[in-house]
């Protein structure tokens, strides 16, 4: 699949470089393969494809100047915020270009009066999310990646975390964005205001569009007062699917907390051996159940609240944290989990389905009976109180037919159950030719006339998203 999408001409490569050297710094442009090798890959997996030249953009003037280089020359752009990405989305499959955003990393504003931070795209999401908080206000999805990805990027991938269960994902949050088209014009869509209603809504079908439809430059995102005070539970259960059918128990109980996060068997048990003497022995699955508000006194009500139906719905043992500290033990295995679990396989493939909150037990015994047909292993963990779960798939590289089977079924068993193939990560490259599973021929054909009168040459971030048809998608 990767590698195949025909390459720009090495003429075409010379021009385009000519052409840039002219407008832009020799410290922005970098031809040498050393140089090259770290902008073809990204967190995903998927196999890296060297690019003909990175560019770094210090500037939104910077971008137009690529992009417009770029149709003159029929060179391909594949955009790139810090390459944290996990579907594949940010590797330049056909060549080309690496339009990095890391150096568009100023936070322009943090305006009290109307709650937005306004921030150049390369901002690491820590960082902005640090700055607001020191002003007493709030920027809540958080990405597990938040210390190595970009504010930009979270917006091209529509990114998510924990705590999207109460405050919701990163589209919930975004008012304004500058954007600059294929043809290099640059264009405000959205607004910062809070309503708006004019046009079409453009800056929504930017939203986790990954680079396939414009280059996003600049971004103004809400923000809310940050809550006082956080109280941090651990919910021990037999298993995963107690744990699950618990979840519906407290959502039906009107309590929504901040984070409702599983892990099953195999996940803990992983994540045991790397951390040692973090969780409760006697747990077979757990959660990490959090809460907040706006004092003490609050957070704590919905923790109780919360603990006493996880208690009815059959939890065996509830630790609460009694500091930041006894906090950050709880969060710091889970943060890790990922990358763990790829430590402990030759291979792995991680998925990012969300299922209506009431299928998890379904999900979570498909996923049983799919790892026990190709005696392929499974660990199911994540954002199980909004229905979002990270199931892998591990298995030894000589497996990796039937680990691409598996999940091939767990993709469909999702939609079955009235859910979606990606939740947070993005379809990128990895799910490509999974998305038909999802979405009628009508529908890709939408999307495919869309992005033709956006990037009519098709040289905005080629062969993602969409299924391959041809060489040059
Ligand atoms: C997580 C990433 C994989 O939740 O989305 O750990
Ligand atoms: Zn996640």
């Amino acid at each position: 699949m990767q590698g195949d999408l025909s390459r720009p001409s090495r003429a075409a490569v010379e021009a385009v470089l000519r052409g840039l050297s002219r407008e832009l710094g020799e410290h922005q442009l970098f031809t040498d393969p050393d140089l090259l090798e770290p902008y073809g890959r990204d967190w995903s997996g998927a196999e890296p494809v060297l690019p003909d030249l990175v560019v770094k953009a210090e500037s939104t003037a910077d971008v137009q100047v690529v992009l417009r280089a770029a149709q003159t020359h029929g060179v391909p752009v594949t955009p790139r915020g810090l390459g944290s990405g996990k579907a594949g989305g940010c590797i330049p499959i056909g060549g080309g270009i690496v339009l990095s955003l890391e150096r568009l990393n100023r936070i322009k504003e943090i305006d009290r009066e109307n709650l937005t931070v306004t921030a150049g795209a390369g901002v690491i999401t820590a960082d902005l999310m640090q700055e607001v908080e020191a002003l007493g206000l709030f920027y809540p999805p958080d990405p597990n990646s938040l210390k190595i990805c970009s504010i930009g990027g979270n917006v091209a991938c529509n990114a998510g975390g924990p705590r999207a269960l109460k405050y919701g994902v990163t589209k919930n949050y975004v008012l304004e964005l500058e954007v600059v088209l294929a043809n290099g014009e640059a264009m405000m869509f959205g607004k910062r205001t809070i309503k708006h209603v004019t046009g079409y809504d453009l800056a929504s079908l930017i939203v986790g569009s990954e680079g396939t439809l414009g280059v996003i430059t600049e971004v103004t995102m809400r923000l809310v007062p940050k809550p006082a005070a956080i109280q941090t539970a651990l919910v021990s259960f037999t298993d995963a699917e107690a744990a699950s059918l618990a979840v519906s128990q407290v959502i039906a109980g009107g309590v929504v907390p901040r984070t409702l996060e599983l892990l099953d068997e195999e996940a803990l048990s992983v994540i045991r051996k790397k951390t040692p003497g973090r969780f409760p022995e006697q747990a077979g699955a757990l959660f990490i159940l959090e809460t907040d508000g706006a004092t003490e006194e609050r957070a704590f009500e919905d923790l109780a609240r919360a603990a006493e139906l996880c208690q009815k719905a059959g939890a065996l043992e509830i630790q609460v944290a009694q500091d930041a500290a006894q906090r950050e033990r709880i969060w710091e295995p889970r943060r890790i989990l990922s990358l763990t679990l790829t430590e402990s396989a030759e291979a792995k493939i991680s998925e990012d389905v969300v299922v209506p909150r009431t299928q998890i037990p379904q999900l979570l015994r498909a996923v049983r009976r799919i790892g026990a047909k190709y005696g392929l292993r499974t660990a199911t963990y994540g954002h199980a109180g909004d229905g979002n779960l990270h199931v892998n798939v591990l298995f030894r590289r000589a497996e990796a037919e039937l680990g691409q089977k598996a999940v091939e079924e767990v993709l469909k068993e999702t939609i079955t159950l009235g859910g979606t193939i990606s939740g947070e990560h993005g379809i990128g490259l990895n799910k490509r030719d999974f998305l038909p599973l999802e979405h009628s021929l009508p529908k890709l054909a939408l999307q495919r006339a869309l992005k033709a009168t956006l990037d009519p040459h098709h040289l905005l971030n080629p062969g993602k998203i969409l299924p391959r048809r041809g060489p040059t998608e």
